[in-house]
């Protein structure tokens, strides 16, 4: 029987399926770095109040170091009877100092060392998500400032709304982005909070120092309830939930180039780097990249989903179901990774049809609500001007005229005086230029978000 770190009560071996159904090293294995940091800063705390001595904390130190290389190396033997990192790490420390190596387990748990390396692994997977955000912002700010002059029908219902600069467009994403990373920055302050020293569910009776730990470790702070932390996995729920927003906005964005790829739109020439053909249509350029993003999204939102579910209606304290919690997080932070490095790199690659946007973009009645705008401004009724200019539309529609090119004695009967006046507000050139509000896509208010943005990205 192999030797377990809780054999002492057991008589006999465990079923071979039991082992099979309870490991987790062939999924935990990834912790490996967080568990010798966390049992490094242990370690040398079990020296500060004592209960290591001489250079003990040192070489328990030194061997920790020697088996991550070894781990990094490949040549560590990783099974399944050993359950865990945890244990594997702390047998491979008993292999190489015996009894020093028996002293390590002092005053912590595996359900305070699991929760520990979880926030250790998850801190550096939400800064790594941070920074491909800002790179994915920063491919934004180039595509904006590209293309700043370009001019987009802007959609609602996905039908022709009113028209937006190009440079607004990608500044939305930009927008969604920055609350992607604000919400992160928010999730990192509780899950920068320590949870070792709890020890199994209760606390402990060796007078540990848990100050120590969390300064060596870069927490912020020191978690005040052991009950409390052995069960929680809030942060693990949050942070995937933070994902999934990412995930969503990514898939919305995917879409609505998937669209504007096709010869229905043909607004964008997505490079063939970023595209795959078809084994049995020779003229096919698929964009598998943005629809993959897209598909993507559910497996994020559905990690969401299992975490939720492993813990509803779980009581205190720690309970093994939430060994379970590991698959989704790491399934949700390397899905999202490689989501947000395909879509900085297609955002940099692609570029807008200009011509094609261009010779349509007088379609659609994009300059009704401004026209109906100019008409308050003039003094008729809002609702009034409503029903005008929607009776002036459904006229053009029945001609094939835009509202550009109906004459001004239409204008005049709506109000006597209006004259030409009216044509400056119509036509997508003349739209843009007649917004006037914060946050809108008025060319000076686009110019000042890009300063602004640019100071900050840069
Ligand atoms: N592998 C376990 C997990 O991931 C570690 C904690 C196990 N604790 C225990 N008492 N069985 O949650």
């Amino acid at each position: 029987m192999a030797e377990k770190t809780w054999g002492g009560r057991f008589r006999g071996d465990t079923d071979d399926r039991v082992v099979a159904f309870t490991e987790s090293i062939s999924f935990d294995h990834r912790l490996y770095r967080e568990d010798i940091l966390a049992s490094q800063a242990h370690g040398r705390m079990l020296a500060e109040i004592g209960l290591l001595v001489g250079d003990e904390a040192e070489q328990i130190c030194a061997a920790l170091d020697a088996i991550a290389a070894e781990i990094e190396s490949g040549n560590f033997q990783f099974s399944s009877e050993l359950e865990d990192i945890h244990t594997h790490i702390e047998r491979a420390l008993i292999e190489r100092l015996g009894d020093l190596g028996r002293k390590l387990h002092t005053g912590r748990s595996r359900n305070d060392q699991v929760s520990t390396d979880v926030k250790l692994w998850a801190r550096s997977a939400l800064d790594q998500i941070t920074t491909r955000l800002v790179d994915l912002q920063k491919s934004l700010m180039a595509a904006a400032e590209r293309d700043r002059e370009v001019i987009l029908p802007g959609y609602t219902h996905m039908q022709r709304a009113q028209p937006v600069l190009a440079a607004h467009y990608f500044l939305a994403y930009i927008e969604k982005y920055q609350r992607d990373c604000d919400r992160l920055a928010d999730c990192r302050r509780r899950v920068n909070v320590l949870p070792l020293g709890t020890a199994a569910l209760a606390g402990t009776s060796i007078p540990i120092d848990r100050d120590s730990v969390a300064h060596q470790l870069g927490f912020e702070s020191v978690a005040a309830n052991s009950l409390d932390v052995s069960s929680d996995r809030d942060f693990v729920l949050e942070f995937v939930f933070d994902l999934a927003i990412v995930a969503l906005h990514l898939g919305g964005w995917a879409e609505e180039w998937i669209l504007w790829s096709t010869t229905e739109f043909g607004f964008l020439q997505i490079p063939d780097s970023f595209c795959t053909g078809s084994s049995i249509m020779p003229h096919k350029k698929n964009p598998d990249v943005l629809e993959l993003i897209r598909g993507k999204t559910a497996r994020v939102c559905a990690d969401l989903q299992r975490l939720m579910m492993l813990v509803k209606g779980l009581p205190l304290a720690y309970n093994r179901d939430l060994q379970e919690d590991k698959e989704a997080l790491f399934d949700a932070v390397d899905t999202v990774t490689v989501s947000l490095e395909a879509a900085a790199g297609l955002i940099r690659e692609t570029r807008f049809r200009r011509e094609a946007i261009a010779a349509r973009l007088e379609d659609g009645f994009l300059d009704a609500t401004t026209l109906m705008e100019f008409l308050v401004l003039e003094g008729v009724p809002l609702r009034t001007a409503h029903e005008t200019v929607g009776k002036l539309v459904r006229h053009c529609e029945e001609r094939r005229l835009r509202l550009a090119q109906l004459p001004v004695e239409v204008f005049e009967t709506i109000k006597p005086g209006l004259g030409q006046r009216v044509y400056g507000v119509l036509g997508v050139y003349n739209v843009l230029a007649a917004f006037k509000s914060y946050g809108s896509t008025a060319p000076h208010e686009v110019e000042r978000q890009l300063m602004k943005w640019k100071k900050i990205l840069s």
